[in-house]
């Protein structure tokens, strides 16, 4: 192999960073203490993206979107997510409710709301975790029962991100309790829908500025032909589409361990003790070092599972996809927890108050641990591929 047919980004992917990251230090950067600080979503930060194409940037140009592949759309959320987690949900939320339809929806389905989507008059969101199905999705309870032309849909969906401020949902429902996994469907439910409405704000450690809250659907009639894909398919779209979206996880947790790395190396080479700059120890060097080591390595894993994701999209059947996701995510999760804690550290008590962005930056990475299936389930995830 020579150097030249080493992996390497494209000329385009490296210029859609650089603007990303423009609009991102211009944008977001400095409205990302204050989202913080007030947990309201930003409307502005959203507005800026939309006028960018940068809020979802995934959906194929034939629905009026930008036609990113999945390696773009991992830059696109890496940028925003360096600058805010919170606002990197934009694209990385509106992927997540819209790959179901790309998946598994039909033609009439995905020009209806992927357009929108699109265009930018209102966001997607997903659901699929309740109060008492978490890691265990498949044991959830939430029924839809067909009525006619339309589907009644009855039950709780809990820790939805953008909860709220989407307009579209996509909600897995048991349509045949005998089933088990079997017996789940998934389908559309639109803001506005007859009984459909949105509980309160869950009060979180990070990400404040992105909204969680439960759904509920009480005796809420949608139109049958909302349904996404075969009746008894709604597991498989939901796990299959995770196998996409999980990279966008792990491309949010590169982009906050950078934000951390960028700032902590600026900080030592000013911050002077004992009559020199602190970037001149050693034991520091060694920090900055693993830091650096850990991320590349995370990056690397990062993008080759969105080069399968691409390919998977396109058609391309990969039976590697599902564990390349998952430990991308694991990885760059587990990357940022670190990064941000050591972060932390270098900037002693300055790191711990709120003058600084790396405290914001540690609380945001640990929910990269969490959603999206929670690191131990990806090892389960990973584990199993291994094994069958
Ligand atoms: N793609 C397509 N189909 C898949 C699949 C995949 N990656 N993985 C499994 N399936 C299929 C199986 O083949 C099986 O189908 P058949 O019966 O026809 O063979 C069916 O799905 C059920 O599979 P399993 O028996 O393996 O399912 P399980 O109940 O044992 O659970 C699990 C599997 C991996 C633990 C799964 O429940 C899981 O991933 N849990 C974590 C849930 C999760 O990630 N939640 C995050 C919610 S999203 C979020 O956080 C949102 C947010 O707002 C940011």
């Amino acid at each position: 192999m020579t150097l030249d047919s080493a992996f390497r980004t494209t000329e385009e992917h490296d210029l859609l960073r650089e603007t990303v990251r423009a609009l991102a230090d211009d944008k977001i950067a400095p409205r990302a203490g204050e989202i913080d600080e007030t947990g309201e979503f930003p409307w502005d930060v959203h507005q800026a993206l939309v006028q960018s194409d940068l809020h979802a940037p995934h959906i194929p140009e034939s629905y009026g979107g930008a036609g990113a592949d999945a390696l773009a759309t991992v830059i696109v959320i890496e940028e925003v997510a360096r600058a805010c987690a919170s606002s990197s949900l934009i694209p990385a939320v509106n992927k997540l409710g819209t790959v179901p339809l790309l998946l598994s929806g039909s033609e009439e389905l995905k020009a209806k709301y992927l357009t929108p989507v699109a265009a930018g008059e209102g966001m997607f969101s997903y659901g699929l975790s309740e109060p008492e199905a978490g890691s265990d999705a498949a044991a959830m309870r939430t029924r839809a029962v067909r009525d006619g032309d339309h589907y009644v849909l009855n039950g709780v969906k809990r820790w939805i991100t953008n909860a709220g401020v989407s307009r579209f949902y996509t909600v897995m429902a048991v349509t045949d309790p005998d089933q088990g996994a079997r017996g789940i469907s998934a389908f559309v439910v639109e803001e506005g829908d007859e009984g459909f409405s949105v509980g309160a704000l869950e009060k979180k450690l990070g990400i404040k500025g992105s909204p969680t809250r439960e759904l509920y659907f009480d005796d809420c009639r949608i139109p049958a032909d909302r349904m996404i894909g075969a009746e008894g398919t709604g597991f498989k779209t939901a796990l299959a589409t995770l196998d996409h979206t999980r990279v966008t996880i792990a491309a949010q947790a590169l982009g906050i361990a950078q934000g951390a790395l960028d700032h902590a190396t600026g900080y030592v080479k000013e911050r002077k003790q004992f009559g020199r700059p602190i970037a001149d120890f050693q034991g520091l060097q060694f920090m900055l070092a693993d830091m650096a080591m850990k991320l590349a390595a995370a990056r690397q894993l990062t993008y080759a599972a969105a080069a399968r994701s691409e390919r998977a999209m396109n058609g391309a059947a990969d039976p590697e996809l599902t564990f390349m996701s998952s430990a991308a995510k694991c990885f760059a999760s587990d990357t940022a927890m670190e990064v941000t804690t050591d972060a932390v550290q270098l900037l002693g008590g300055y790191g711990y108050t709120r003058d600084f962005p790396l405290e914001r930056m540690m609380r945001d990475a640990k929910i990269t641990q969490i959603y999206e299936g929670t690191n131990q389930i990806q090892r389960v995830v990973m584990a199993r591929q291994l094994l069958k």
